[in-house]
């Protein structure tokens, strides 16, 4: 008896000191930066009582630089699995209050452990980041265990949705499993990632530069594009996470859940009526639209802050997840650029690998013109937005609300690549350019030679509007099925999507296709 009492009271004694980590001083220190431990993040996040803990009382291997003597269990990760609304995850969470949460072979060790579950059992991993890198004292046996998570974290793409909230430091090696996931969210103020940090930055290149400004939340919302999402704290930051796992299925196979919805009769919408301006050169915001087209408030804008003449979300309709892709006419006229390609190729790439159907609300002049784009490879970078729409085989709608100008038109989720229908307002405009750009080209000489050449330039103009800035011409040809007024959208939607919900698509079989990169 008194034997099998102390074994119950070793555990227990274990399980206590699992759960204080690098100990109550840098539990305090870490509370004392705003920021919350791996442990209590874990809580927000998970369905209260559901965490499994696997592997709590691992400890590292290291001998150098007096490791041998200090010890603490869990390495410095928390890591396991529980439910998020009901839904399995696994989960891990770095403990900055365990040598600086830093990786350490077993570190990796646990969290490739999980991910290998997550990918038999087909459920999303969530990686809460707040790490000092590589195990300085394990040297290449650190490295060695960061290749390893960054090689699960490739085969694990397409097949389980993964996600990673920075909330402390991710810098060097660290940076690059959040930057092969699918979604980054980052905390505004505590938390940065840089590949290079500033003192190196400084000797290199003689930039004085803070951590913040180099790599913090809000830099890589609007400069580099790195992050999706920022949260003013760490609990915004978690509620995200769960909203985000909302519109996702668990895995490639399955399709996300539908919310249940109650269907009210009249979807008309007269105010979608109302948005877009009689002038056709005059802006209007493209959010006004999602928000008129979909249910209640279940928009969900992801990268709001970067390339905004491009707006890219998640939402519901009718109770079902949807990926939504509009050119925004209050931005740049909403115009495609580098920025703007590849932010909405990776948002459609990530829905087809996931099962979301794909709305479309297109307003596009054309691609931006200029040295600047030219030079850094609008051309390479456009061709990533036409591939991942050509290869998409979800169910795919567009919407033209306005402008389809150019080869903008095409890439688009035009029908000639794939998209299933595509509606038209009657306010499309659906042409290879501009009427005046037009008309200043095929009647140059006729336009010359007039008594008057701005008359003539006028008449040529209203010509070629009245023939092509219209949504007939493509209609006559069957590349729009229908014109519809705004105000009808969302009924047309709601049916149209309920239609293609069983639609089965395949690419030609390949090893994989070779997206210019
Ligand atoms: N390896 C081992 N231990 C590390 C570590 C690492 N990479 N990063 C931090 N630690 C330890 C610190 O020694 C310290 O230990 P202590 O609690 O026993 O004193 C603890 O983690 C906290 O670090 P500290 O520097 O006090 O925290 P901070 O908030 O002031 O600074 C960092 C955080 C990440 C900026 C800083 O620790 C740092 O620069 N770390 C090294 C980053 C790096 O170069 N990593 C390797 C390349 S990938």
């Amino acid at each position: 008896v008194h034997d099998a009492l102390s074994k119950t009271d070793l555990l227990a004694r274990k399980n206590e000191e699992a759960l204080l980590g690098g100990g109550q001083a840098r539990i305090d220190s870490q509370h004392k930066k705003g920021k919350l431990t791996a442990r209590e993040r874990l809580d927000l996040l998970l369905d209260e009582g559901s965490f499994e803990e696997i592997g709590k009382f691992v400890m590292h291997r290291a001998r150098d630089f007096g490791l041998d003597k200090e010890h603490y269990l869990g390495d410095g990760v928390v890591t396991g699995y529980g439910t998020v609304h009901g839904r399995l995850v696994y989960v891990f969470s770095q403990d900055f209050t365990v040598f600086g949460g830093s990786l350490s072979e077993t570190h990796a060790e646990k969290i490739v452990k999980i991910m290998d579950l997550a990918l038999k059992n087909g459920a999303p991993v969530i990686g809460l980041n707040d790490s000092g890198g590589a195990r300085i004292q394990e040297g290449v046996v650190s490295l060695g265990g960061y290749a390893d998570i960054f090689y699960k974290n490739t085969l694990a793409s397409g097949v389980v949705p993964q996600l990673s909230a920075i909330m402390g430091p991710c810098a060097g090696g660290a940076v690059y499993s959040p930057a092969i996931t699918d979604f980054i969210l980052m905390v505004e103020d505590t938390s940065y990632m840089f590949v290079t940090g500033p003192n190196v930055v400084k000797t290199v290149t003689h930039e004085n530069v803070t951590s913040e400004e180099l790599g913090g939340a809000s830099t890589h919302s609007t400069k580099s594009g790195v992050t999706h999402f920022t949260a003013a704290n760490e609990v915004v930051c978690i509620q995200q996470l769960k909203q985000l796992l909302s519109y996702m299925p668990q895995n490639c196979e399955e399709t996300a859940p539908a919310q249940p919805y109650a269907a009210q009769g009249d979807e008309s919408r007269p105010v979608l009526d109302t948005i877009i301006p009689d002038n056709a050169n005059q802006p209007y915001d493209i959010r006004e639209v999602i928000e008129g087209l979909v249910d209640g408030d279940s928009f969900m804008e992801v990268h709001k802050n970067f390339a905004e003449n491009i707006v890219v979300g998640f939402a519901r309709l009718a109770g079902r997840s949807l990926g939504i892709v509009g050119n925004q006419p209050a931005v740049l006229a909403g115009v495609l650029d580098i920025n703007a390609s590849t932010k909405a190729a990776r948002f459609v790439r990530f829905c087809d690998s996931f099962n979301i159907p794909l709305l479309v609300l297109e307003d596009v002049p054309g691609f931006l013109p200029g040295t600047d784009q030219e030079w850094r490879g609008i051309i390479t970078n456009g061709a990533k937005l036409l591939y991942a729409f050509c290869e998409a085989t979800v169910p795919r709608i567009t919407v033209i609300t306005r402008k389809a100008y150019g080869g903008a038109y095409d890439v688009m989720n035009s029908k000639h690549i794939g998209a299933d229908l595509n509606f038209a307002w009657p306010t499309a405009e659906i042409a290879v350019m501009g009427a005046k750009g037009a008309a200043e080209i095929i009647f140059k000489r006729e336009i010359a030679a007039a008594d008057d050449p701005a008359a003539k330039l006028q008449e040529k103009v209203t010509d070629y509007q009245e023939k092509f800035a219209t949504p007939y011409r493509a209609a006559h040809r069957g590349f729009v099925d229908e014109v519809i007024l705004p105000s009808q959208t969302r009924q047309k939607l709601i049916r149209a999507f309920k239609m293609l919900e069983n639609k089965v698509d395949t690419l030609p079989r390949k090893k994989h296709g070779n997206i210019p990169l």
